[in-house]
């Protein structure tokens, strides 16, 4: 890492180290009380693993943190210096020093390998939090979208904004829930991911800054690193409490990002829900700081408990679209196949967004479309989500009772909707764990996919896809996997990188 793209100030430091968890100590002691450097040091690298400081984040002066902790200043040196020789921090004269992950510490990038079908059988793959086809819904909205199709029969067929019956369909959806929209605010596109290469298309460039949560979605990082964004993480805050709005506005400040990417309902993979004070302050803070804020909802249908009440959209915070850019999908209320999502924003940014996306993808399949439509207009979406919602909580409720009874050392909050829980591995690494497990036969995605520069090595993230007695095998599978990286049994060697969704 040649430069820092954020900084941390002494006082939030302070304030990190002294919020960590007692427990997260024991992972670094040894049963004997550690000289202070080394506490320190120990700190600041969870604070980089746990992604809770960016790498590449400017650590303060040597005095400044010193005074801030009070501690001698001999010590911050000598913590420094510790996390120098692991690789943890980086200096330069003059430039200050920075944190960084050690070489070898698995980033999550590289090329994936769908599960190959002879393993289907045998492997509980919990890669993709994506449940399979609402039946008899799916089959019903083919049958109304063929009934439809003769009206299109005539026409080229290539809707790159949507087909305007979709597109009042879906504005329809916002004005019910609050947000009058019109069908000139929505594009229909490939996906959720459709929608945001679009946005990223029209509004990033290689070098621009992207601010995301940290952990965030391992695809739509992928992609914002493909179209050579420079991610800024910004931490959300502990045990699903949201996001850490004071940290939000510092990144805005300081770094300066030209977008922000966020899931505000139950976001994949830590399930969290901001709360409706985040949401008012986050697109305070985006217009403030002239950042555009894009509002990931792909999880939003997937409530699974009554509490808390739900709070209000985000772009309930700006109707007119001009600052929160909103993105939808089919994907995980009705079915991922259908690959249907769409954007809400202002209408001349759609038309921007329309006219980027057509040199790549000149519009969604009218059939595909036509169904979701048929769906909507029938009342059938609301059916099939319900069954969506009782099939996840289900599961939900399964694998969390498996994996408290197999590995009750494995921690996790447990969150109110969406389709994931992100699970703390006993202090064991995470991608040892799912390079265990894919010998053993359960496949999971670890931490690191997750983060953008090599954080949370120590997590793995579980979906909401299998229930009953499957639940119960994953998670004993998962306990064998644990119990050899514990006995340090795997080669060390780096995993697979198979689909995450
Ligand atoms: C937060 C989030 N965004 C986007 C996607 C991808 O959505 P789509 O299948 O609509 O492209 C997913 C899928 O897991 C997701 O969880």
């Amino acid at each position: 890492m040649a430069q820092w793209t954020s900084a941390v100030g002494a006082h939030q430091l302070a304030r990190l180290l002294r919020s960590q968890d007692p427990r997260d100590a024991e992972l670094t002691a040894t049963g004997r009380r550690l000289p202070a450097y080394r506490s320190l040091a120990d700190g600041v690298r969870l604070l980089v693993l746990e992604g809770r400081i960016p790498v590449a984040a400017r650590l303060p002066a040597e005095r400044e943190l010193a005074g801030a902790l009070g501690v001698s200043r001999t010590t911050v040196a000598a913590a420094y210096e510790a996390l120098r020789a692991e690789g943890f921090l980086e200096s330069r004269r003059g430039s200050g020093s920075w944190t960084a992950v050690p070489a070898g510490n698995p980033l999550p990038t590289r090329g994936l390998e769908p599960l190959p079908p002879e393993a289907g059988g045998s492997v509980i793959d919990l890669g993709c939090a994506a449940l399979p086809a609402p039946e008899p819904w799916l089959t019903r909205a083919v049958q109304g979208a063929m009934a439809d199709l003769p009206l299109y029969a005539h026409t080229h067929g290539d809707y790159p904004a949507g087909l305007p019956v979709l597109r009042q369909a879906l504005a329809d959806r916002y004005t019910a829930r609050g947000i009058p929209t019109m069908p000139e605010q929505i594009m229909v596109t490939t996906g959720a991911m459709g929608a945001v290469a679009a946005i990223c298309k029209l509004c990033t460039g290689p070098g621009e800054r992207v601010a995301v949560d940290s952990p965030s979605y391992a695809n739509i990082l992928q992609l914002m690193r493909d179209a050579g964004a420079r991610l800024v993480p910004v931490a959300l805050t502990e045990r699903l409490g949201g996001w850490d709005i004071p940290a939000w506005r510092q990144v805005m400040r300081d770094a300066a990002p030209r977008m922000a990417y966020v899931v505000a309902d139950f976001h994949n993979p830590t399930g969290t829900l901001a709360t409706e004070d985040q949401r008012r302050r986050m697109v305070d803070a985006a217009r403030a700081a002239g950042t555009l804020l894009v509002v990931d909802e792909t999880m939003t249908e997937l409530r699974l408990d009554d509490d808390p009440e739900p709070p209000r959209p985000v772009c309930a915070f700006d109707p007119a679209g001009s600052s929160v850019i909103t993105v939808g999908s089919a994907s995980k209320a009705f079915w991922a196949g259908m690959r249907i999502g769409w954007v809400r924003a202002a209408p001349d940014l759609i038309r921007s967004l329309v006219a980027a996306r057509a040199y790549s993808d000149l519009g969604s399949p009218v059939l595909e479309q036509l169904a979701i439509a048929s769906l909507l207009e029938s009342g059938g979406w609301e059916e099939a989500v319900a069954i969506r919602r009782d099939e996840a909580r289900r599961n939900r409720d399964a694998i969390v009772g498996a994996l408290r009874r197999a590995l009750p050392d494995w921690e996790f909050t447990v969150p109110h909707g969406g389709l994931t829980l992100w699970v703390r591995t006993g202090g064991l690494s995470g991608s040892r764990i799912a390079e265990a497990g894919e010998r053993l036969g359960v496949r999971v995605p670890s931490g690191p996919r997750f983060g953008v520069d090599g954080a949370f090595e120590g997590y793995v993230r579980l979906p909401f896809t299998v229930g009953g007695a499957v639940a119960e095998e994953a998670a004993d599978r998962l306990a064998n996997a644990a119990r050899l990286v514990a006995g340090g049994h795997t080669a060390g060697v780096e995993t697979v990188r198979t689909l995450v969704a």
